[in-house]
């Protein structure tokens, strides 16, 4: 694999932090093929929820000596920084999780806590990028025609440290083009979900029954990464480089449908993270009633603070808005029998890694839910 001086400089830091995270990518690089590193505009990071991580992450997260060298931002954690006593969080975990928060600060990671940090700094078209957070990697390789891997954790971290990744997989132009057509109707979320499973790794070239929103896709893109393991998709007139390439002429088709499993006590929405655009859709369709079970709708600080009049219509109507966190990284979510999402993402993994039941029902149902007692 072809280096640079400066690469190779780095490669042989008396940093141990810098020396490792580069034979991490360089190791990388050399298991698919990659002929060079490319630098990146920025890097996200996953990989914070002290539920996740647990005591060895946080340990190690700790013993880093370095900066990152390119703007980076950083996955939900596991509760909403100001409002963790209200969700229940036990000291312990909020003392551990604020350690894992701490050290990423140290490295000089910045503390969005969001799995939408497109919403903070839009990347632009033919950007490289270095992110880990699936819905994240789909979302910028087919809204906005930034290329990215999907990282894990930890390389996404190390291309944090030195500000470039192996050049191969979406980085590469040609390995970007659609390898199946799939026709999608029904609910976007719900048949993202359906679609992931079965195409598993492909890159679709989706035919939407209309024109869908954004938030539509931004969920459809959540679901497909979570069942399957797509990196992105291509759409006519919808993603930046859906006319660039051949039309694959095996079809497969789906239709998303609710499927609503348990009387919920806790109606969870935001996952992805809610743009402005949802909370001011979620406001209307309240109708200005008030919510009769637990409505939770998990965004990002910045989005929530942009909106901040739309946040403080939603929580006068009892709806409780948080930032920082998630129902599926969040332990808050455990003390709840049967928690209905609107999220393909959420569906796929709550009943993994909570211990609650998970329904299924469009946003606008969700919405009716909680204004049934
Ligand atoms: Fe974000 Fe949590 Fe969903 S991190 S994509 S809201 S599982």
């Amino acid at each position: 694999m072809y280096l640079t001086k400066e690469e190779e400089r780095l490669l042989e830091s008396e940093n141990e932090t810098i020396a490792t995270a580069m034979k991490l990518l360089v190791t990388v690089g050399k298991m698919f093929d990659a002929e060079r590193l490319v630098k990146v505009k920025s890097a996200h990071v996953s990989g914070v929820s002290y539920d996740n991580i647990g005591d060895a992450g946080l340990e190690w997260l700790e013993s880093l000596n370095a900066k990152v060298s390119v703007p980076t931002t950083l996955n939900p954690a596991g509760f909403d920084v100001k409002r963790w006593r209200e969700m229940g969080i036990g000291e312990e975990f909020y003392e551990k999780q604020m350690r894992i928060i701490k050290a990423f600060e140290r490295l000089g990671v910045k503390i969005t806590l969001t799995c939408t940090p497109y919403y903070i700094h839009k990347p632009a078209f033919g950007d490289h990028l270095a992110w880990a957070e699936s819905s994240a990697v789909v979302y910028a390789n087919s809204l906005i025609g930034a290329r990215t891997n999907r990282e894990a954790a930890i390389t996404a971290l190390a291309a944090a440290i030195v500000g470039r990744t192996p050049f191969f997989g979406l980085h590469v132009k040609e390995n970007r083009a659609p390898t199946v057509r799939l026709k999608v109707s029904g609910d976007l979320a719900a048949a993202g979900y359906e679609a992931g499973k079965l195409i598993g790794g492909e890159i679709p070239y989706v035919i939407f029954d209309r024109k869908p929103s954004e938030w539509e896709l931004k969920l459809f893109g959540a679901a497909l990464a979570a069942t399957g393991s797509v990196p992105m998709f291509h759409s006519p007139g919808i993603t930046p480089e859906a006319e660039e390439f051949e039309v694959p002429s095996e079809s497969v088709e789906v239709e998303g449908r609710g499927a609503l499993d348990c009387d919920p006590d806790l109606i969870a929405v935001g996952c992805p993270h809610a743009s402005e655009e949802e909370l001011k859709m979620i406001y209307e369709l309240l109708k200005g009633e008030k919510v009769k079970r637990e409505f939770w709708v998990f965004t990002s600080r910045s989005v929530a603070s942009k909106a901040a009049q739309v946040v403080e219509k939603l929580e006068s109507l009892g709806v409780k808005v948080f930032s920082d966190t998630c129902m599926v990284v969040s332990p808050a979510t455990d003390t709840f029998e049967c928690v209905v999402v609107n999220s393909g993402k959420a569906l796929h993994y709550v009943p993994e890694r909570r211990r609650c039941e998970v329904g299924f029902a469009d946003i606008f149902t969700c919405v009716k839910l909680a204004r049934t007692p």
